[in-house]
């Protein structure tokens, strides 16, 4: 049976990961390491958490000789490496700990691998999860593709372009097989609402102000979080090593576009005359280095790997909120913190 350590699997798109990963394949047992900081959350993954091929291990990447007796005692056949500080408003309030856990902790795992995997490089595989953003913005045109230069601007994006940097050196330097992707803006289930999708879908229900920042003018390139999935086995199980691919739904809105979109699905599934939510929009001070449009070209991926995206914006969008409304116990559990008690209540003692 392979092992494979799944890293963050208690967050947004980690927690899809390991329920795919999990439920596809049988003969794999998945190893879900998370810090449980603030955005990780056991509850995303209560479907799974007693199937005999999953176990959960609470360790912090930063902490390098945790991860070192992990990969000692388990013997890993594969990384899929997801754990980061996510939020780009919380790099610019904190850039340190992105520093910490997205660059010193990428290294601390590659370091493992390079040193636990020694001699058997050729049946290991590492798979960094990885940003659009890395990029930088784009103007009005153009799309990013693999070949595009990183130029990231806040701190989220250049603590991301750094350990992309190391997972190529390591490859480059060591010969450990590694992939890598670079994804747009996911929206599905689970995200956590500090993000814009879930954060205006709670604010609209709750008939609290929706922040929108600037004019509202910036562009996305949304996915479903479930063909993010999709792409990352598929690109886990036939990617070359050294490759990179760019994962995206071709897929651009501008913000308040968006927003409105939302506002008119909430109305409908709230039962509220047209135009009610779209009143709460409110226009806020902008973010700094607020990066104008991102666009991925995922023509490679497309050709090389037959991966497209399944399901339409709108469909998508429809299927979030309702995920939201019928799951109000997840939604309150997040925005009280009584989440953060999962983790004693389930696993401690086990
Ligand atoms: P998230 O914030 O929802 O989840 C991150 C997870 O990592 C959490 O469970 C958290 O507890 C864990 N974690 C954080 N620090 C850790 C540490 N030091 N040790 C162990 N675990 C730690 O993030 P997400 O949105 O699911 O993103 C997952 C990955 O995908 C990230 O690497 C991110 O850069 C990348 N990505 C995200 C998007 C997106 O739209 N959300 C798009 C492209 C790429
Ligand atoms: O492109 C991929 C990236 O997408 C991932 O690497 C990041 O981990 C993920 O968080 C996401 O980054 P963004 O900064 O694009 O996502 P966020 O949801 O924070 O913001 C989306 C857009 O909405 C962005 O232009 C900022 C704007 N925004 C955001 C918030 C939270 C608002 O206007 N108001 C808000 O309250």
């Amino acid at each position: 049976m392979k092992k494979i350590l799944i890293t963050g699997g208690a967050g947004f798109i980690g927690s899809h990961v390991v329920r795919r990963f999990v439920t596809n394949y049988p003969q794999y047992h998945i190893v879900n390491l998370d810090k449980l900081t603030y955005a990780g959350n056991l509850a995303n993954l209560t479907d799974i958490e007693d199937q005999p091929n999953y176990s959960f291990v609470k360790a912090d990447i930063t902490d390098a000789a945790e991860i070192n007796t992990l990969f000692k005692q388990e013997n890993f056949d594969a990384v899929i490496h997801l754990a980061a500080e996510s939020h780009v408003d919380r790099s610019i309030t904190d850039p340190t700990a992105f520093v910490m856990t997205n660059v010193i902790g990428t290294v601390n795992l590659l370091n493992a691998a390079r040193e636990h995997w020694k001699g058997n490089y050729g049946e290991k595989r590492f798979y960094h999860v990885s940003t659009d953003e890395v990029y930088g913005a784009l103007g009005e045109t153009g799309m990013f593709t693999e070949t595009t230069g990183y130029d990231p601007h806040s701190p989220y994006s250049a603590s991301k372009a750094s350990s992309d940097h190391f997972v190529r050196a390591y490859h480059d330097t060591y010969g450990i097989d590694v992939v890598i992707s670079n994804c747009s803006n996911n929206y599905g289930s689970h995200h956590f609402p500090e993000k814009l999708i879930p954060l205006a879908i709670n604010n609209i229900k709750n008939n609290q102000p929706v922040p929108v920042y600037g004019k509202g003018e910036n562009i996305r390139d949304w996915l479903w979080v479930e063909d993010h999935a999709r792409a990352i086995d598929v690109i886990f199980h036939q990617a070359k090593s050294g490759q990179t691919y760019n994962i995206g739904g071709h897929n651009e809105w501008k913000n308040i576009d968006l927003i409105h979109l939302l506002c008119d699905i909430m109305d409908k599934k709230l039962g509220r005359p047209a135009g009610e939510s779209a009143k709460l929009i409110t226009f806020v001070t902008d973010r700094a280095g607020h990066d104008l449009r991102y666009a991925i070209d995922s023509t490679k991926l497309q050709k090389e790997l037959d991966w497209v995206p399944s399901l339409q914006f709108e469909e998508g969008l429809d299927k979030t909120v309702s995920w939201y409304l019928e799951n109000e116990a997840w939604l309150s559990d997040v925005t009280s913190g009584n989440y953060q008690a999962y983790y004693d209540k389930q696993y401690e003692g086990r």
